[in-house]
């Protein structure tokens, strides 16, 4: 009895030595200490950037949470928003704002319509932003001269307004995009064919931004996958042919198809990142199936019809008119007249203008991804630093 008492407490106490070693390690521990998060990509996660040099995105958007247009194309907050909640950032200020903005703890150089490569076409005749992820690079290089030679040299009211040096060291550097690459040759006309081929140069491109990133500083990145885009009423709409063959739920197949061949691309792309740069590390995060389980499970969840536009005009099955947006006008009678009217409870829809989701949307893609259970590795969103090469 004694010796096995002895055993057992033995085996605990060696248990208890391996799970000290493991936490030393990779897998488990303690949490990071993400003092600032750095943030790239599209609209999913544009907290103003588009909004301040284009013109603000109109209300109702930011009627849920922030009770007015605060340059989220959302009724109220984006994955990126619940994430430095978690990591007790403040909300990120977009670093083309110059009003009112506070970069202490991170900046966010993300535009809607943005894209990993350079669009051909100008914003006015495609709608594509062309804020891309170099250009993003570009001004994240110049955001760390400027703001470090302001917070040494200048002083004052600027020491609580931008980032100190070590912070670009230990923030966390998240991107999420690729959905308007995809979609950019689609709207050209291109074929499939046409859109696969460009994927290998999509990931060279994206590469090179993390290298120079990597090069200026930033050590642990939390990569976003895309999402369904073929269950995107713009996307269906804009190419019906391509959005013709069609699942279950209603999403396109094709367009699926390719988000998901993107996605697998990046997952290799970003696991070969982790073996190139042991110092660093580097999450791969599954926002496909996050927001895949939530169009597919919607009713069950709560939701109404995924694929019903919460903010739009009247206008087909979507309630999506790509003429007039969400809070878009028209002219009637020498007046304007809002057509793109919020529905009633943008709380139990998943779309909120037929491109992006909405705020309830958006949480429960957070609450999928931020334990890590659609990582790889499956580290947390605050163990993110861990995910480092074995
Ligand atoms: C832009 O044009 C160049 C040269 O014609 C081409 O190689 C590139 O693929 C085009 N990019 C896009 C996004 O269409
Ligand atoms: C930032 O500073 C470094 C070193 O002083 C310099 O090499 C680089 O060109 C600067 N970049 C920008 C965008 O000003
Ligand atoms: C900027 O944000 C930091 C915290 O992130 C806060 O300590 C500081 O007071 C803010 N400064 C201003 C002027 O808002
Ligand atoms: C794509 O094709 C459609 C249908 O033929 C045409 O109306 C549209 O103008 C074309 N778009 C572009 C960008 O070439």
């Amino acid at each position: 009895m004694a010796s096995g008492g002895f055993r057992s407490c033995t085996a605990a106490l060696l248990s208890f030595v391996l799970l000290l070693q493991v936490s030393a390690g990779a897998a488990a521990g303690g949490d990071c200490h993400f003092p600032a998060v750095f943030n790239f990509g599209d609209s999913n996660s544009d907290t103003g950037g588009l909004s301040a040099a284009f013109g603000a995105a109109p209300p109702p958007n930011g009627m849920t949470f922030f009770g007015m247009p605060v340059g989220r194309y959302c009724d109220g907050r984006l994955v990126i928003d619940f994430i430095t909640e978690n990591l007790g950032v403040p909300y990120l200020s977009a670093y083309l704002n110059s009003i009112g903005s506070n970069f202490s703890q991170g900046a966010n150089f993300a535009t809607a319509g943005s894209s990993i490569s350079r669009q051909n076409s100008s914003l006015f005749l495609s709608g594509f932003s062309p804020i891309s992820l170099d250009v993003q690079s570009w001004e994240f290089e110049q955001f760390i001269n400027r703001s470090q030679f302001v917070y040494n040299n200048k002083g004052g009211i600027y020491r609580e307004l931008l980032p100190k040096a070590e912070y670009f060291s230990e923030a966390l550097y998240t991107f999420d995009i690729g959905q308007n690459d995809i979609t950019a040759g689609y709207f050209a006309n291109m074929s499939t064919e046409q859109v696969v081929a460009y994927i290998p140069d999509l990931m060279d491109r994206f590469v090179s931004i993390i290298q120079s990133v990597h090069w200026l500083g930033g050590r642990y990145f939390w990569i976003h996958g895309t999402g369904p885009i073929g269950c995107l009423p713009y996307a269906i709409i804009h190419r019906p042919d391509i959005g013709a063959q069609k699942d279950s739920i209603g999403c396109s197949v094709t367009y699926n198809k390719v988000a998901q061949l993107f996605n697998q691309r990046l997952k290799e792309t970003v696991a070969r990142l982790r073996k190139t740069y042991p110092d660093a590390g580097f999450t791969y995060v599954d926002v496909y199936t996050a927001k895949y389980k939530l169009i597919s499970q919607a009713k069950k969840l709560g939701f109404d019809d995924p694929l019903l536009t919460c903010c739009g005009h009247d206008a087909g099955p979507y309630n999506y008119d790509p003429k007039v947006g969400c809070g878009g006008k028209v002219l009637v009678n020498g007046k304007w007249v809002v057509l793109g009217k919020s529905c009633d409870d943008p709380s139990r829809r998943v779309s909120w203008d037929g491109v992006h989701f909405t705020e309830a949307a958006n949480k429960f893609v957070f609450d999928q991804i931020v334990r890590g259970a659609l990582s790889d590795p499956p580290v947390s969103l605050r163990q993110a630093c861990r995910s480092k090469a074995q």
